[in-house]
């Protein structure tokens, strides 16, 4: 307990810092739709990581910021702000430049798996420092977690290590790195703001800015299983980060791609890892392959190594990457030749007739795999290594009634009809000869 001492003041209490604003009136600013002040940002972004801004005061002004915007100035000292909030790494003792990719986060999106050995093949250090999964999006990290032995938590040291022996590291980012957004993030997540470019974009930068890569290729998605649902918006998005990057001096370009179905064949972290051993072993689905080469040439251009898309298609298929991919692994702890978990209970979606598959919604299959078990509704929830779905089909192939179109994996079999739910509607099978518009992956760059 503290007691009055002689001279009347309390021994053992803090002193209040003397704080420069006042909450409300940072958040009475944002709702009347005026600009934040720089000193206001700077101001509630610190005042908010010491604790001294509440939860719900910094969820009313996320809501006021979702729903009035903010002014480029006002982004770029948002995300200045959260970058001070805590440390920035430092690879300038590599002897290779450093290049990174960020997906928004879709269904499915296992790329990272490939193109950060790919990269590393080309003699350019790849840092990923990455999340977890949280809703119908999948985590990197969980993907991972399901290799036996596989950690996630490096040090500093040990990622500097990793990066100069075997030249990529996918790993957890530290508590150290933009504490602002991790608390910021996880409010957001429950309070309906996470869909706001200004918030979104500040967010990621923050971190990748933090990072300490010197180049960014953005993977910004677009569609149904993406935050943003059409091009015009991923548009904004991505010009907003990449204008973020630049200026601080990390060389940046996005690619908008496509999130109407989902990447490849299968949604869930095994399920995930195995088809990513596939690209590495020189085969697996088209669209996978294809969106790794593509960032792969962006991230090499990007790092001053250039190479053309041959070249690095070819390291795909001759082995290059798959060995950098079983160094990365075991670096890490991991087994690259154990056996992955498999679920304890499939159960398969049938077509129910003949015809064309010209839809499969990516945000219906994420939700399903994230029901059986693939996700986390909370931050701190288990998941299932083997749950997801993996599928039979994808938009243009030809079924006929019966045939399997998707398994559904899972190790708890009551989450089956839940998952079923999810897909209901999912998919349109349309007469044979019907037309399906071919729809490339990449569908713009930003630079
Ligand atoms: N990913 C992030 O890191 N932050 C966001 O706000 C959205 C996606």
């Amino acid at each position: 307990m503290s007691s009055p001492s002689s001279t009347g003041r309390f021994v053992g209490i803090r002193p209040v810092p003397t704080e420069l604003f006042d909450a409300v009136d940072v958040i009475r600013t944002k709702r009347d739709r005026q600009h934040l002040s720089s000193a206001q940002i700077d101001w509630v972004i610190d005042a908010y990581t010491r604790g001294v801004v509440a939860e719900e005061q910094m969820a009313a002004l996320a809501m006021a910021i979702y729903l009035n915007g903010m002014s480029r100035g006002e982004v770029v000292r948002w995300t200045r702000a959260m970058l001070a909030s805590g440390e920035r790494m430092d690879y300038s003792s590599l002897r290779r430049p450093t290049a990174d990719k960020h997906s928004t986060g879709g269904v499915g999106d296992k790329i990272t798996l490939m193109l950060a050995p790919l990269v590393a093949v080309f003699d350019v250090a790849v840092p990923q420092l990455s999340g977890r999964g949280l809703g119908h999006t999948g985590g990197t990290l969980d993907k991972l977690e399901s290799i036996p032995g596989w950690r996630a938590a490096l040090s500093n040291d040990e990622v500097l290590r990793q990066l100069d022996e075997v030249g990529a590291v996918v790993c957890a980012a530290g508590p150290g790195l933009a504490p602002a957004d991790k608390k910021l993030y996880a409010l957001r997540d429950v309070t309906g703001t996470v869909e706001s470019i200004p918030l979104i974009a500040s967010s990621i930068m923050s971190k990748k800015i933090a990072e300490g890569t010197g180049a960014l290729v953005l993977d910004v998605k677009v569609g149904s299983g993406a935050f943003m649902k059409d091009l015009a918006d991923a548009k904004e998005l991505a010009r907003t980060m990449v204008d973020l990057g630049s200026d601080a001096g990390v060389r940046t370009v996005a690619l908008l791609t496509d999130m109407t179905t989902p990447l490849g064949l299968t949604a869930g972290n095994a399920l995930e890892v195995r088809e990513a051993v596939e690209v590495l072993a020189g085969g697996g689905p088209a669209d996978v392959v294809d969106l790794t080469v593509a960032l792969a040439v962006e991230m090499l251009a990007a790092a001053g190594r250039p190479q053309p898309a041959d070249e690095v298609r070819a390291a795909l298929g001759d082995g290059r990457a798959m060995d950098v991919w079983r160094r990365m692994i075991a670096a890490q702890g991991g087994d690259p030749d154990a056996t992955l978990p498999t679920a304890r209970e499939t159960e398969q979606v049938v077509a129910g007739q003949d015809g064309v598959l010209t839809a499969l919604d990516a945000y219906a299959v994420g939700v399903a795999a994230w029901r059986l078990g693939a996700g986390r509704a909370r931050r701190d929830d288990p998941v299932q290594a083997a749950a997801g779905v993996e599928l039979h089909a994808k938009p243009g192939d030809v079924v006929t009634a019966g045939q399997p179109l998707m398994t559904l994996h899972t190790d708890t079999p009551e989450r089956f009809a839940r998952a079923r739910q999810a897909l209901d509607g999912a998919w349109r099978v349309a007469p044979v000869g019907s037309a399906v518009r071919p729809r490339s992956v990449v569908l713009d760059r930003i630079h």
